[in-house]
């Protein structure tokens, strides 16, 4: 028997910040499975800033939304019906099948997510995709030494805070850089930062991170680009290495960003300014898991979620993201966990 199941399509590609009008909440039926193929009924979905590139019509590393098609990404279900022998009725799954609250698949590109290991939607966040591009960005791209000086931007969000706690886990001096009073006091108290900037009250960003890093930066972290990935090279020492995962600041850009003006410094410094995309650093799951299962339970690593109940309220979820409305990792409750 058929399900009807609400999904979220892509209606236009936004101009600039996305507004709501850009997304239409539509339903589709869903067919029952067919033999090797389960259907899953949607818990939990993310939305993540990467998603924004997505809805642009242009080459990247992941393909282009289409418009009038659902849009995609992280989401924890539960197998309702098993046609598989990889599933059965009652598994949690991680997919990409996000912005729906019911699909079919094969067992491809469906990960059985262990309930004991954590909350389930922690594998969107700490435990997830942002987590483990915390660890590759901060471990391997930024090649991290115990005890050297980190700054991390965006540093109370999904990846931002679990830079700064893996980060502190190993002895460094850590400054974030956050958008609230609120953020920055969490990023001190309880995640355990020596120093959180507030980069919309603090007035000038470039003297406040100078101040605080009387010995400069060995690792950038870089979240949000412009101002932060200016200041971050003023002060970054010889042989420093910056981590540039995301550049959120120009993500709704509708002019070309006026970008550092000190990139010549990269030069003299010897700095290593190296890009990443997690995709390419999933051989490191083993390792990263090994760490956040010692860190975890010795309350070393805390995390904060943000949540919109409701598929209806994706898109809005969505682009709260860059106007900071949410605090730590953004989630949408698409359905009910019957365990819960
Ligand atoms: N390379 C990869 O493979 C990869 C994978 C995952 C994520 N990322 C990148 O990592 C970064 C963080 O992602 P996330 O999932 O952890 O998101 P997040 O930090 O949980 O949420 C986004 C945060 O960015 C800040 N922000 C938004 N607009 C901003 C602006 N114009 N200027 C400064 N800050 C702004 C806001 O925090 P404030 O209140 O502090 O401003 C907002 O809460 C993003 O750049 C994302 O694209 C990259």
């Amino acid at each position: 028997m058929s399900v009807t199941s609400k999904e979220i399509r892509l209606a236009a590609r936004p101009v600039g910040m996305p507004k709501e009008s850009d997304f239409e909440v539509a339903e589709a039926t869903i067919a029952d499975p067919k033999d090797g193929e389960v259907l899953v009924r949607n818990i939990w979905m993310s939305v993540d800033p990467y998603m924004r590139g997505r809805m642009m019509d242009r080459e990247s590393y992941v393909p282009p939304f289409q418009i009038g098609k659902p849009l995609e990404g992280g989401a924890i279900g539960q197998v309702v019906k098993s046609k598989s022998d990889k599933f059965k009725e009652g598994d949690y799954v991680n997919s990409m099948l996000g912005w729906r609250e019911y699909f079919v698949s094969g067992a491809d590109g469906l990960t059985k997510v262990d309930p004991n290991m954590g909350p389930i939607e922690a594998f969107l966040g700490v435990l997830g995709m942002p987590g483990l591009t915390a660890y590759a960005g901060l471990m391997r791209v930024g090649e991290l030494k115990d005890g050297e000086n980190v700054f991390v931007s965006a540093a109370s969000g999904a990846v931002g805070s679990v830079v700064c706690q893996l980060a502190k886990a190993h002895g460094c001096y850590v400054v974030g850089s956050a958008g609230s009073d609120d953020k920055c006091e969490w990023l001190e108290k309880e995640a355990g930062i020596d120093k959180a900037i507030n980069y919309k009250t603090c007035g000038d960003l470039d003297a406040a991170v100078k101040a605080a890093f009387p010995k400069g930066i060995d690792v950038y972290f870089e979240n949000v680009g412009g101002a932060h990935l200016q200041a971050a090279i003023n002060y970054m020492n010889p042989f420093a290495r910056a981590a540039l995962c995301g550049m959120i600041e120009q993500y709704n850009a509708t002019e070309p960003a006026p970008g550092p003006n000190n990139l010549i410094m990269a030069v003299g410094k010897s700095l290593k300014l190296q890009g990443f995309i997690v995709s390419n650093h999933f051989d490191l799951l083993p390792d990263f898991y090994a760490e956040m299962s010692k860190l975890i339970p010795a309350g070393k690593m805390k995390w904060q979620q943000t949540v919109e109940e409701g598929i209806e309220n994706a898109p809005k979820a969505f682009l709260n993201l860059f106007t900071g409305k949410n605090f730590g990792k953004m989630l949408v409750k698409v359905g009910n966990d019957p365990a819960v």
